[in-house]
């Protein structure tokens, strides 16, 4: 995933007004048009290949619950590009020191508060979680955040036991050379599955056994076989090495500690009591309660969680 730096609200905003579009559109088969140089429609696609999907299922969701909100992105985009071009100057508030931004211009004061709340809420869950290239440092202060710790980083990696990875979620440890943490044979092997940089190809996580949940995910570790540098410097780094091992030569150390850790991060910031509502359909709010705000305050809600939770 894209490191926050490298998400310009400008891109997530076209990216978003034109996956709305190409929602709204019953047939997208024209061709694409074309691009002058420097701009691609595949942007995201090295560092951070899920991001279309990301953004689209985000708006599908947001966009069933409220119509308006594809009207309210399209006009954003149309605001934004008209007055000195496509730069997502029209996102910006006015300065602290009370310096008014493009949004208070009379045309953009009725641009609807619904677009700019979903704008940030997808900004907000690339930036919530850590990319692949993080290393034990970045982890354990992001996972510090939520209150998660060393045995519980290396236990939840432990998950890599199963599924599969896209080569462009690793491929800058084998591009432009082998990342020299990596066992010579293994960067050789997944070359084959990789050839060269932004195919759509996949490789299993665990190179031992790819389909069981067991522990040789931390002997592909201790064999410089971790896929991503999130799981091989577990092994590097002196706060999670010891662990690793253990877990390595103790399966059950590793099954007890996972429970535990599963059992701490489904903990996480879960809303009790009247703070929350179970919900009778997964994909929706109940219907509005008394006490309900407008649908949009469920975008807000995931804003405000994934800020909490920023690196
Ligand atoms: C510690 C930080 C983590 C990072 C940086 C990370 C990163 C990734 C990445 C990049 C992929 C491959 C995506 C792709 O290319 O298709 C992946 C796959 C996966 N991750 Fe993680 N992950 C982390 C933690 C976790 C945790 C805590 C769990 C669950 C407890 C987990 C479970 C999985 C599973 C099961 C897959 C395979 C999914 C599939 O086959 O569809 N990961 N992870």
């Amino acid at each position: 995933m894209a490191s926050s730096s490298s998400f310009s609200a400008a891109r997530l905003l076209l990216v978003a007004a034109a996956l709305v579009l190409l929602q709204l559109a019953s047939s997208d088969s024209e061709a694409a048009p074309p691009l002058p140089s420097g701009l691609s429609f595949d942007f995201y696609k090295s560092s951070c290949p899920q991001a279309e999907s990301i953004v689209s299922s985000f708006l599908q969701d947001a966009i069933r619950r409220d119509i308006g909100l594809a009207a309210a992105l399209l006009r954003v985009h149309f605001h934004d590009c008209f007055v000195q071009g496509c730069d997502g100057s029209v996102l910006l508030d006015k300065t602290r020191a009370g310096q008014s931004s493009e949004k208070d211009a009379p045309p953009n004061v009725t641009l609807r508060p619904t677009a700019f709340n979903a704008i940030n809420a997808v900004r907000a869950i690339f930036d919530a979680l850590p990319p692949p290239t993080s290393n034990v440092t970045t982890l354990l202060r992001f996972l510090a955040k939520i209150g998660l710790d060393a045995d519980d980083l290396v236990s939840l990696s432990g998950a890599h036991t199963l599924g599969i990875a896209h080569c462009t979620s690793f491929q800058e440890r084998l591009f432009p050379e082998d990342d020299p943490t990596m066992n010579k044979w293994f960067a050789g092997q997944l070359k084959l599955t990789c050839p060269r940089l932004n195919t759509d190809n996949t490789t299993a996580n665990d190179i031992r056994t790819p389909d069981a949940f067991d522990n040789k995910y931390y002997v592909d570790l201790m064999n410089r076989q971790g896929l991503f540098t999130s799981d091989q410097d577990l092994h590097t780094d002196a706060r999670t090495k010891p662990i690793v091992t253990r877990f390595a030569v103790d399966q059950s150390a590793f099954f007890q500690q996972f429970v535990k850790s599963m059992v701490k991060m489904g903990q996480i910031q879960v809303l009790t009591g009247a703070k929350g509502q179970i919900r009778r359909d997964c994909a929706v709010p109940n219907a509005a309660r008394a006490d309900d705000d407008l649908p949009w305050s469920v975008v807000q809600t995931v804003v405000e969680a994934a800020e909490s939770t920023v690196l």
